[in-house]
């Protein structure tokens, strides 16, 4: 006896979405499996607890499951799951080795089966590109990789060796050797420099200015893309930056700029100052907003700029859950 495992997901809790979606993944299931119905001992269907308008099973039998014993369970909430599943699980006597089918970003629960996915997701300072993406990694369960902080880490280096950000020569001979490495703990990333955790030190406001300023130095550039491709090489990841969808990873499959108007992102930066305990007014922020945007927009090398096939989105009006979730359906529709 075969187990032959499959999930998919849908938009919203809609009966004809659920109907549809369920008849999708078991013809696909049938079909790659050249499923034999006399040969289903039992099919198992399990959803997660934000579906209730449409019975699972209910679509086997419409999808040709006349015979076969169903069953259908409800999955208990659990923090970080991804959000309205459904799975199955069909027992066959049929000796042939199962393909497991996962459609509409269901594959992003099966890393062993499938390809590694990156996501490019740039925008300006304070359009919420961080917390946006530490968000979409945990429900698609996959590595966020923040950019931004191994270019703070670099002008960070330079306060640490009295080199002024602007020094190329002096700066070049730095980053030569210097040693910057990312690790995850808990889904959170930590940054290290020269084997210290400075992931605190770097978000002082200070430093802000001065990686934008050192970002465009083509040494830091081709060292840190360098080091950001090598691990989006290796996992799936939601990679935040700057240039990320036109430089760092031109064919990632996933592209979105992520905006907002100068004002709302001064207000979100000066609050988020308050609350890690560091001083600052509104109309500094906004000053520094505003600068860092020109700067790191008018740079030679890798400006930022929306990839011309990256999805705008503009979240001057929207909360948090709301990019997000833009953001996921826009990967499941095409998953
Ligand atoms: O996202 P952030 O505010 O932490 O980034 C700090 C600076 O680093 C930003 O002003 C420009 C630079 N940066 C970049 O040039 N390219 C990236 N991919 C990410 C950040």
């Amino acid at each position: 006896m075969k187990a032959i495992r499959g999930a998919t997901t849908v938009n919203s809790d809609s009966a004809e979405e659920i109907k549809e979606s369920v008849k999708e993944l078991l013809t696909e299931i049938k079909t790659q499996n050249a499923l034999n119905p006399d040969e289903i001992v039992c099919v198992t269907f399990s959803n997660t607890s934000d579906l209730h308008s449409f019975y699972p099973a209910k679509a086997a039998r419409e999808a040709g499951f006349y015979s076969a014993p169903l069953f259908s369970a409800l999955e208990p909430e659990i923090d970080g799951a991804l959000k309205k599943c459904i799975r199955v699980m069909i027992l066959t006597e049929s000796n042939e080795q199962p393909k497991h089918v996962y459609l509409r970003g269901a594959a992003g629960l099966r890393r062993d089966l499938t390809n590694i996915i990156n996501i490019a997701l740039d925008g300006p300072a304070g359009s919420g590109k961080s917390t946006v993406s530490k968000l979409i990694a945990k429900k698609l369960n996959i590595l966020c990789l923040d950019t931004g902080a191994m270019y703070r880490a670099c002008a960070l280096k330079c306060v640490q060796s009295k080199i002024p950000v602007t020094d190329e020569k002096s700066v070049n001979e730095i980053i030569s050797v210097i040693d910057i490495t990312v690790k995850h703990e808990n889904g959170v990333q930590h940054t290290y420099l020269d084997g210290k955790d400075v992931s605190e030190d770097i978000r002082k406001p200070e430093i802000s200015m001065l990686a934008s300023t050192v970002s465009a130095l083509g040494c830091v550039r081709t060292k840190m893309v360098q080091l950001q491709r090598e691990i989006a090489k290796q996992t799936s990841c939601i990679v935040d930056g700057r240039d990320i969808g036109t430089n760092v990873l031109p064919n990632a499959p996933f592209k979105f700029f992520l905006t907002a108007s100068p004002e709302v992102r001064a207000k979100r930066r000066a609050d988020e100052n308050l609350q890690k305990g560091f001083k600052s007014s509104y109309e500094e922020v906004l000053a520094d907003v505003i600068k860092r945007d020109e700067q790191d927009a008018s740079r030679k090398i890798a400006p930022l700029k929306q990839a011309d096939d990256a999805i705008l989105v503009d979240s001057s009006k929207m909360s948090i859950e709301q990019v997000v979730d833009f953001i996921i359906n826009k990967i499941q529709e095409k998953v």
